[in-house]
């Protein structure tokens, strides 16, 4: 039975858009609109007319956020919390210019819908506007941007940000900040933007009571604020440790916090699965299907490669929902032996220039970076120095560190310590980033780190990749009466460049 927070996705006759001439919102809808094969305008075709949005605009309370972007397509992931209506799609290569508009489809409230937008070319921006038409109120959003994947040898830049932890209100979460956070990174026009867990922590629920409303409730509250970077800058999600959306929890039934946890996080973004652009889990879950858990991708001269031990152990990798210690032996956590030969083929099979592998933490719990990377299945150590190795992983030639050394990966990146550290390892940075909208600006977990360059929260990382290198920035951010001379939001505290 459909859940009913699965989204409803809509699969139009992937070529088809509806075309028309400058239009009222209802003739948008009427079937005077010709249906036709169509795809991005060709250089030196007369130019289609302009479609008008109409109505009030505003009128649209709920939020969209893209995902799954590719060279010549993009998800958009509609819902409204209590508005009905349909919602299409005004799509053009111009500020407010539109020339396509997708087929109308119904949206019921607090049910999400994928929009495929496709058809696209490689390397545009994309303007475009959400026409929603509803009983009382009809109009469109303000009008957006998104770019698809560019070619080889050009140039784009990517944001993250680390533990949201919107649980956490006033000693790590500010909402004003974390808007302030997200509206700058937006107006960066990023072509995507990467959440690198604790974004959905359900372990703030009580494990005796706890409900499958609830659980989605922690995703759907992100919505606002994730609308915010979403409508622009496609977002792809790490698992974290507090979502435990994770492989233990699992007991057969649909009726448990690991898939409660993942098909809401399924539902309310959309998350890549294996298909012509991504390579991913191919494990069906029963009551859930694709994880879309760990998946990679190439967008211009980047292989990014995401994640996630949650799913690979079998056992409780970081905090017990239930209760209970954590496990010291952390020889029995693992990213199973189906992700890791799929990360061992993906990275040995990229010709990128510049390769990204991102995870919520080494090991998935801990604290530090190239302190922890040396151990267990990551570096192949035990905690006392014993090479383990080769008796705990006998099928896996090296470690993970060791296959990023071997495959030349330029960075990875994790949240989990809610700080901004900066290291390296054997040619490979390891980049921890910040949280985005802690308001104390703390400097957590410094005593972990014992190498590297350390900076405080908040704000987000932002990377330029380009024929001259791939520059990683920390952009701070403060709260408006935080800000001094020497405070200001939007400054770059750190910056580097990956040659
Ligand atoms: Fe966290
Ligand atoms: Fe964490």
């Amino acid at each position: 039975m459909r859940s009913r927070s699965a989204p409803r996705r809509y699969r139009p006759t992937s070529s088809r858009f509806i075309l028309c001439g400058v239009v009222s919102a209802a003739a948008l809808l009427s079937a005077a609109c010709r249906a036709q094969d169509t795809t991005a305008v060709s250089p030196g075709a007369p130019a289609p007319p302009s479609i008008t949005p109409t109505g009030a605009e505003g009128a649209f309370r709920g939020s969209v956020v893209l995902g799954r972007p590719t060279d010549r397509s993009v998800v958009a992931n509609v819902w409204s919390a209590d508005q009905a209506g349909t919602v299409s799609f005004l799509v053009g290569t111009a500020p407010g210019q539109y020339s396509r508009r997708t087929a109308t489809v119904a949206l019921a409230a607090d049910t999400p819908i994928e929009l495929p937008i496709t058809d696209l070319t490689p390397g545009t921006r994309y303007y475009y506007r959400l026409q929603f038409t509803g009983a009382a109120v009809s109009g469109p959003t303000a009008e957006r941007s998104f770019r698809t994947a560019p070619a080889t040898g050009g140039t784009f830049r990517f944001g993250l940000q680390g533990d949201s932890h919107p649980e956490r209100v006033r000693s790590q979460f500010d909402s004003v900040l974390y808007v302030r956070t997200l509206t700058a990174a937006a107006a960066d026009s990023l072509d995507f933007y990467v959440m690198l867990g604790d974004d959905f922590s359900i372990d703030i629920l009580d494990p005796a009571t706890i409900t499958s409303a609830q659980v989605r409730q922690r995703y759907t509250l992100q919505r606002p604020y994730l609308g915010i970077i979403g409508a622009m800058s496609p977002v792809f999600l790490v698992n974290g440790n507090h979502e435990q959306a994770a492989r233990y929890l699992l007991d057969g039934t649909p009726n448990n916090p690991a898939v409660w946890a993942q098909n809401a996080r399924n539902s309310l973004y959309a998350q890549p699965a294996p298909d012509a652009f991504y390579s991913g889990n191919p494990e069906q879950v029963s009551h859930i299907g694709l994880l879309r858990n760990y998946y990679a991708f190439t967008w211009g001269d980047a292989l990014f490669v995401m994640i996630d031990p949650y799913w690979g152990s079998s056992v409780c990798v970081d905090n017990p929902f239930f209760g209970g210690d954590k496990r010291s032996d952390l020889w029995t956590v693992t990213h199973g032996d189906a992700q890791y030969q799929w990360l061992k083929r993906t990275l040995e099979q990229s010709t990128a220039k510049y390769k990204f592998v991102f995870a919520h933490h080494v090991m998935g719990t801990g604290r530090g970076g190239v302190e922890v990377a040396r151990l267990y299945e990551w570096g192949g150590r035990s905690p006392n120095g014993a090479a383990e190795f080769a008796a705990r992983r006998p099928t896996w030639p090296v470690p993970i560190h060791q296959l990023f050394v071997q495959n030349k990966v330029s960075a990875f990146f994790q949240g989990h310590d809610h700080i901004w550290v900066r290291q390296e390892l054997d040619g490979v940075v390891y980049q921890s980033v910040s949280e985005p909208a802690d308001p104390n600006y703390s400097l957590f977990n410094a005593d972990a780190y014992t190498t590297g360059v350390k900076f405080p929260n908040s704000g987000y990382t932002r990377v330029t990749v380009s024929p001259a290198g791939a520059k990683v920035e920390y952009v701070r951010m403060y709260r408006t009466a935080d800000e001094t001379a020497g405070r200001a939001s939007g400054t770059v505290a750190y910056s580097y460049v990956i040659p």
